[in-house]
């Protein structure tokens, strides 16, 4: 393999991303997002991934779930909660996964994400329907063709079964597997983990450098979804999306760390609020 072609080490590659808010902006100037995940008992994840794009800064964020839907979320009443088989998709930018299952109403979900003219992610539950079932992913793959662009963030299990793989021959060779992965799915994607990978079909690689194991925590994926689909939301490309959110992910979580709040015992809830304190800073 040649060596790598770039290490992230400065948050350059994504700076012209970040424009200061005009005056006369609102909230429809920063994109709608929803959250489609939530089956019975995983709640929480789809939540997670709410609360990370509300406090990254999208216009408006809906939660949409596959099972019970709660009447609000009591901590940040600001997000909208939606029945999956009921949220209008148009113009919204969806993050496909966070606690979806595999059933077959989270296979309808899926199946209506695949179909949006809008950028999309897919993490967690989606990636492994789409791993299961070979028209699921010749969709995944369509969007690209379609200039619909589509971020996956797989943890290397969900990259091993995307790709037919053993984690441990993905993680020998995790370069190797990230660039296969985004050229079978035509789509950027952050193959998650220590030194997470960010490859797309036409750009050179890069190794995000930023993060700790205080991220080795449940929810943390699920916030870097949603932080994923709120820069989608306000017009970032899917690749400087990538390379935004795995920086910033781990450098919040490098920050906390820090300070005292991990590395043993950081909550995913708590990464939140300092991502949007990096976002600023930034
Ligand atoms: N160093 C740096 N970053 C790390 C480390 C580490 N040692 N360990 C974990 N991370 C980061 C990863 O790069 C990723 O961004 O933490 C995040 C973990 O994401 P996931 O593996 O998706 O974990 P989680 O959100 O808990 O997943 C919850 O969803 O994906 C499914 O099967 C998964 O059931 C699980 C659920
Ligand atoms: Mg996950």
């Amino acid at each position: 393999l040649p060596p790598p072609d770039g290490m992230l080490n400065h948050p350059g590659l994504f700076a012209a991303c970040l424009r200061p808010r005009a005056r006369n902006t609102h909230k429809g100037s920063f994109g709608d997002v929803v959250l489609l995940g939530g089956a019975s008992g995983m709640a929480g994840a789809v939540v997670l991934a709410a609360r990370a794009a509300l406090h990254a800064g999208a216009g408006r964020t809906y939660a949409a779930f596959i099972g019970p839907v709660p009447v609000y979320d009591d901590a940040h009443p600001e997000l909208m909660c939606r029945a999956a088989h009921e949220i209008d998709l148009a113009r919204k930018v969806v993050v496909a996964g966070p606690g979806m299952g595999s059933g077959e109403a989270a296979r309808a979900a899926l199946t209506a994400a695949l179909k949006s003219p809008m950028p999309a992610v897919f993490d967690a539950d989606a990636l492994n329907l789409l791993a299961s079932d070979r028209s699921l992913m010749q969709a995944l793959a369509d969007r690209g063709n379609l200039q619909q662009p589509s971020l996956l963030t797989p943890h290397p299990l969900e990259a091993a079964r995307l790709l037919g793989m053993k984690v441990a021959e993905v993680q020998s060779d995790r370069l190797a597997a990230a660039r296969a992965l985004a050229e079978s799915a035509n789509a950027v994607v952050i193959l998650k983990g220590a030194g997470s990978i960010i490859a797309a079909p036409d750009r050179p690689f890069v190794i995000n450098p930023t993060g700790n194991p205080a991220l080795a925590t449940g929810g943390t994926g699920d916030v870097l979804a949603g932080l994923c689909g709120a820069l989608l939301a306000q017009g970032w490309p899917a690749h400087e999306a990538a390379l935004g959110a795995a920086w910033m992910h781990g450098h919040a979580a490098d920050e906390l760390v820090r300070k005292g709040v991990g590395p043993i015992g950081l909550t995913a809830s708590e990464l939140i609020p300092a991502l949007r304190l990096c976002l600023n800073q930034l």
